[in-house]
């Protein structure tokens, strides 16, 4: 067998022996959230086992057993299993990168402990806003998981997320309403101008902040967030505009909306485009001739963001519309491509997260 360092730690600081089948378990009995790989192989009760399964077998088997951290090694036939008698929400841990190696399965009969002011509903707890998770021990990941959690408020409002893979919360615009919907760029053009932006504050983010301006309809969260907003499950974007005298909508629809990571210029891409009739869009992006990136002043290769006067996601003849413009322009049937007064992004995952 082959050995991890892991399985050397673990077996010479813990007693190793194999693991019995048998026993009766059922799934739904354990719940499960990431623990740091750093927290096992300590205790005395560590077996080494073929799967998951069979480890929450072993803790089933004694009352003491309240949990098994699980971690999954370099041999793929084989997992360590450490049983434990407590369970405590706080080994749970959202931010660490290597959690998809290890994790902590519970025993959901145990009376729930619900974190940051949730209550027990059932085997997990109701979480207020912006929490989420079983004991709400951590942010919802979008404003789709708010919905999901049972919040609903057509109010759109200024709340705090955590993707998966973003090392710190950060505020969005929410409504928890048609599937909830997260709005990570809204700009309500009059007044504002955002062709002069940079690369580098394309990619943290610029605009009004919303911990003072939670009403703000000027803002963008930046392409890094962006990233890890939809890196994380299936979304669709609703590039959303506004035209003409009485303001008139356009909705571009888009399957499976990306942004890839900065390597990759944040590259844009998605299945297909669509709009409905009562709000017809003609497709603004172009990926016709080749990759859309993202061009600014301090990463523009093609030189699109100087052609065009303003950043922007081209494609590589720097055809597009860019939503940075001054003034942005968006094309509708018969319209030619009018001047917005407003573009914003509506992002609702339309799937479970991609990890679990
Ligand atoms: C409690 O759980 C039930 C069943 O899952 C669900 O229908 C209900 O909406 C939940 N209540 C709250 C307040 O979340
Ligand atoms: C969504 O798009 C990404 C990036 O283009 C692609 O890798 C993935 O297969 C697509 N997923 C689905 C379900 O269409
Ligand atoms: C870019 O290429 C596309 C597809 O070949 C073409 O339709 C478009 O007119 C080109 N745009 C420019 C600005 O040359």
């Amino acid at each position: 067998m082959r050995s991890s360092a892991l399985w050397v730690l673990c077996c010479t600081v813990a007693i190793c022996s194999s693991v019995s089948t048998s026993s009766d378990v059922r799934k739904q009995d354990y719940g499960r959230c990431p623990i740091s790989s750093k927290t096992i192989g300590q205790g005395p009760n560590t077996v080494i086992g073929s799967s998951s399964l069979q480890c929450a077998m072993e803790c089933s088997k004694t009352e003491q057993c309240q949990s098994v951290a699980v971690c999954h090694g370099d041999d793929p036939g084989h997992v360590l299993c450490e049983l434990r008698n407590d369970i405590t929400q706080a080994q749970c841990s959202q931010s660490d990168i290597d959690s998809h190696a290890c994790h902590l399965a519970y025993k959901t009969t145990t009376e729930l402990v619900c974190e940051n002011g949730g209550t027990p509903n059932g085997t997990k707890c109701f979480c207020p806003l912006p929490f989420a998770g079983r004991l709400c021990q951590r942010y919802m990941r979008d404003c789709t998981e708010g919905y999901e959690n049972g919040h609903q408020d057509r109010h759109k409002g200024a709340y705090l997320i955590q993707p998966m893979t973003s090392p710190a919360p950060f505020l969005v615009k929410c409504e928890f309403d048609w599937g909830g919907m997260t709005f990570p760029l809204w700009r309500q053009v009059s007044g504002t101008s955002w062709s002069a932006v940079t690369w580098e504050q394309a990619k943290v983010g610029f605009g009004d902040d919303l911990n003072v301006e939670p009403d703000s309809k000027n803002f963008f969260v930046g392409l890094e967030k962006l990233h890890q907003i939809l890196s994380q499950g299936l979304n669709n974007n609703q590039i959303l505009s506004s035209y003409g005298n009485p303001w008139t909508n356009s909705g571009a629809y888009y399957h499976n909306f990306t942004v890839a990571s900065e390597p990759t210029k944040y590259q844009l891409s998605y299945d297909n485009f669509y709009d409905y009739p009562r709000q017809p869009s003609l497709n603004g992006l172009d990926v016709s001739s080749g990759p859309v990136v993202f061009a600014a002043p301090g990463n523009d290769p093609n030189s699109c963001a100087e052609t065009r006067g303003a950043p922007g996601w081209y494609g590589s003849n720097c055809s597009g519309h860019s939503m940075f413009a001054d003034p942005p322009t968006w094309p509708v049937p018969g319209q030619g491509s009018p001047d917005l007064k407003e573009v914003l992004f509506v992002l609702v995952r339309t799937e479970p997260f991609w990890e679990e």
